[in-house]
């Protein structure tokens, strides 16, 4: 596996690959890698000959008082990681690669709409840092494929919006959450969890699944099951930031004849800050 960190670097691998007609696939990260992100390496696998991952904090979508400082960085162990799955290339761009003019001047990708709800309203700025980033990432690595997890719903939605409106010619592709044995969504996050903590995380999977199930049993009283939900995730311990059921192509609120309903949540957990998701096809 090769470790680049400039762009030259990467154009001169990226140019042979081209030579030889191989296609290319980007799974984009901020590091510290787990297995949801090893799903996503071996997902591009199946998609292009090679694979490039890149390990990025991106400061532009942290807000003040955020975790920036503190993100576990775990290069090392990172790029172990993904010399066992096969990764071809771990891109590892300076901050100078990825913002040449630095953060105050640099241009900005922005989706208004999508963003103004749930992360986008509790977070705000962050999604532009998201797009800007992974604007940026595309146009370094030229893939062909691009692969996302669905556990960040919402990004994933903003980003293949993006790659649309700005008709960029990537396929983005939506990877299924990969989930701890007991539910709980694996996140880098989940470190900031006490003990007692990581015994009650497993409640908001729970708790989502089984609004999922009563969607899919064909209840459609969202306020309800939504007011339920809370009141369940609340009396677990859980601080909320959201919990809503919309419709998963675009998150509008859903109609009686929407087939596909994702049921979203964010929640704080002591100082850890989850998010997860259940999408339902009804
Ligand atoms: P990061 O949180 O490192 O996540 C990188 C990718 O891994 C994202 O697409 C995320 O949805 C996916 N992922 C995280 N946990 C997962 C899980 N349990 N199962 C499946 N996939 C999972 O998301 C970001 O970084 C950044 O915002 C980024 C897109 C890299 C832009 O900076």
């Amino acid at each position: 596996m090769q470790i680049v960190r400039s762009k030259e670097e990467l154009r001169d691998i990226l140019a042979q690959w081209r030579d030889q007609d191989e296609h290319v696939a980007l799974v984009p990260t901020m590091g510290n890698l787990h297995q949801g992100h090893v799903s996503l390496v071996e997902l591009a696998r199946e998609h292009a000959e090679r694979v490039v991952v890149s390990v990025y904090v991106n400061p532009t979508q942290f807000g003040p008082g955020e975790d920036f400082a503190d993100y576990p960085r775990t290069l090392e162990r990172d790029t172990r990681r993904l010399k066992q799955v096969g990764a071809d290339l771990l891109f590892v761009p300076t901050d100078d690669t990825v913002y040449p003019f630095g953060h105050d001047c640099a241009t900005v990708v922005s989706v208004p709409g999508l963003t103004e709800n749930f992360c986008g309203a509790v977070r705000p700025g962050h999604f532009d840092g998201v797009t800007t980033v992974v604007a940026r990432l595309f146009a370094l690595v030229q893939p062909e494929v691009a692969v996302f997890g669905q556990k960040d719903f919402q990004q994933q939605l903003v980003i293949r919006y993006m790659t649309e409106d700005l008709s960029l010619p990537i396929r983005i592709i939506t990877a299924s959450t990969v989930r701890e044995p007991d539910g709980l969504a694996m996140s880098s996050r989940n470190a900031y969890l006490s003990e007692d903590e990581r015994a009650v995380a497993p409640r908001l999977s729970e708790v989502l699944t089984s609004i999922g199930q009563a969607l899919q049993d064909g209840k459609q009283d969202f306020a309800a099951l939504e007011a339920d939900g809370r009141d369940a995730l609340e009396s677990s311990g859980f601080r909320l930031d959201y919990l809503e059921i919309r419709r998963a192509e675009n998150l509008a609120p859903p109609d009686r004849d929407c087939d596909e309903l994702v049921v979203l949540a964010a929640v704080h957990l002591g100082k850890a800050r989850l998010i997860d998701n259940v999408v339902v096809t009804v």
